[in-house]
């Protein structure tokens, strides 16, 4: 039944505006949501650094912002020659990661996407399976005889970061250093880099170039080999573009499923029911997995749009240059497209979440999310049946951050 909703006038007493960066936000968005997509659909607030953004919340909304021709991904092509003027410096080290095909349009993201594309075959994710299958195990073994763990920094990250580091043939070693590299980057609270992230993001770009050097010298069976060898038969890839696609690469193929696995678990926790219910009978796990990402929405908000020209929503003027959000999370809980939406139900059918996205810059690696979810959710059911929070679900911090959503730590007992 469709929820009728023509925009209503402004509610007075309306909730504060909010900080959508914050832990407090990240914590329980969805009662705030809810109100966005009944009075307020096309929201506009500011960031902590006062860059004004426009949240969309309904689902029809989002999934046309993805596919909305009068917004663009890379702002240099959006803003007025005054707008690109009083943008905030961004030290010339960080150019050549604006180079990432998540913020660039056609022709330069579908070249760098197809060039990806090849290397994140199905055929890729199936080889990945068994070797996944064996972290995930070796994880539990370390953990199992003590009774109990931090979820988070014990498995929901060093999986997909194990998995992603293979995958582009980067030191596993260094795995701690590129997390907390990446940390600081998804952390940031405006797309501009400020003071505290460069001395991060220099190493890491530091750290990647001497290694696309030793790489060079010795060509291995890796996906940085592949795209190497890419940049070299001509002028397909820049030496650029290479830092930004595995700098991409990196960040995305881990600071996401760490959510999913993460904030999964606490959701099935909270509802012991389902969780049971998915205990006695496993192969519910494949919609179970498309609930969770629905219902946690690992990616709360997508990456930033901004208006080639002035676009009109629901009678509101979204100024030319001026950044969009769509509100994945909200879409999820959208009452016009699913039923009881703040209800997590693991057998949910039909289930058309957005948690990937839509549209061109759909989620490359959600094979891979998808794969390494599946072997995260049935081993942990089946070897820890009694998991459960050690401490009460109120002391749970979140992180602050722009688009995820995910817990700084998950302590369970089992
Ligand atoms: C549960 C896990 C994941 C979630 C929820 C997720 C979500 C998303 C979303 C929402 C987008 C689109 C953003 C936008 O349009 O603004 C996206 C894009 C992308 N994701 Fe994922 N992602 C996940 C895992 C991964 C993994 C494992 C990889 C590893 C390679 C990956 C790589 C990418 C890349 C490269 C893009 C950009 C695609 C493009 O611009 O064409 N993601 N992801």
């Amino acid at each position: 039944m469709e929820v009728n909703r023509s925009v209503q006038p402004i509610n007075m007493n309306a909730p504060q505006p909010v900080n959508i960066v914050t832990a407090e936000f990240k914590a329980d968005p969805f009662p705030f949501l809810a109100h966005l997509r009944v009075s307020e659909p096309v929201y506009r607030t500011t960031l902590p650094d006062k860059t004004v953004v426009w949240l969309l919340t309904r689902y029809d909304d989002v999934t046309a912002l993805l596919r909305d021709e009068r917004f663009t991904k890379n702002r240099r092509s959006a803003l007025t020659k005054d707008q690109l003027r009083k943008l905030p410096w961004t030290p010339p080290m960080f150019r050549p990661l604006e180079r990432n095909m998540l913020d660039l349009d056609p022709p330069d993201h579908t070249r760098l996407r197809s060039l990806v594309h090849k290397a994140f075959t199905p055929s890729l994710v199936e080889q990945m399976r068994s070797r996944t299958q064996a972290i995930a195990d070796e994880l539990l073994d370390r953990v199992v005889p003590t009774g109990e763990m931090d979820l988070i920094s014990d498995f929901a990250l060093p999986l997909p970061m194990t998995i992603i580091t293979e995958i582009l043939g980067v030191p596993a070693k260094d795995h701690d250093k590129f997390h907390r590299w990446s940390q600081a980057v998804v952390s940031l609270s405006s797309p501009s880099p400020t003071l505290r992230v460069l001395p991060g993001v220099w190493m890491f770009i530091r750290y990647l170039r001497q290694f696309f050097k030793l790489r060079r010298r010795d060509p291995r069976d890796d996906l940085v080999t592949a795209l190497i060898k890419a940049e070299e038969a001509g002028d397909k890839l820049s030496e650029d573009e290479l830092l930004a696609m595995v700098f991409l690469l990196l960040i995305a193929g881990h600071e996401t499923t760490v959510n999913l696995i993460g904030n999964g678990t606490l959701a099935l926790i909270e509802n012991p029911n389902e969780m049971r219910k998915l205990q006695s009978e496993p192969s519910l796990v494949k919609p179970a997995i498309e609930e969770l990402l629905r219902y946690t929405s690992p990616v709360l908000m997508t990456t930033e749009r901004y208006a080639r020209e002035n676009a009109m929503i629901h009678g509101v003027t979204i100024p030319r240059g001026e950044m969009t959000l769509g509100v994945i999370g909200s879409a999820n809980r959208d009452e016009n497209v699913f039923d009881n939406p703040n209800e997590l139900r693991i057998s949910r059918d039909p289930n058309k979440h957005i948690s990937f996205g839509q549209g061109i810059h759909f989620c490359l690696g959600a094979p891979l999310a998808r794969m390494e979810a599946h072997i995260a959710f049935t081993t942990l059911l089946r070897r820890l049946p009694d998991l459960r929070l050690k401490n009460s679900a109120h002391s749970l911090r979140w992180r602050p951050s722009m688009f995820l959503r995910g817990l700084v730590a998950l302590p369970v007992k089992f």
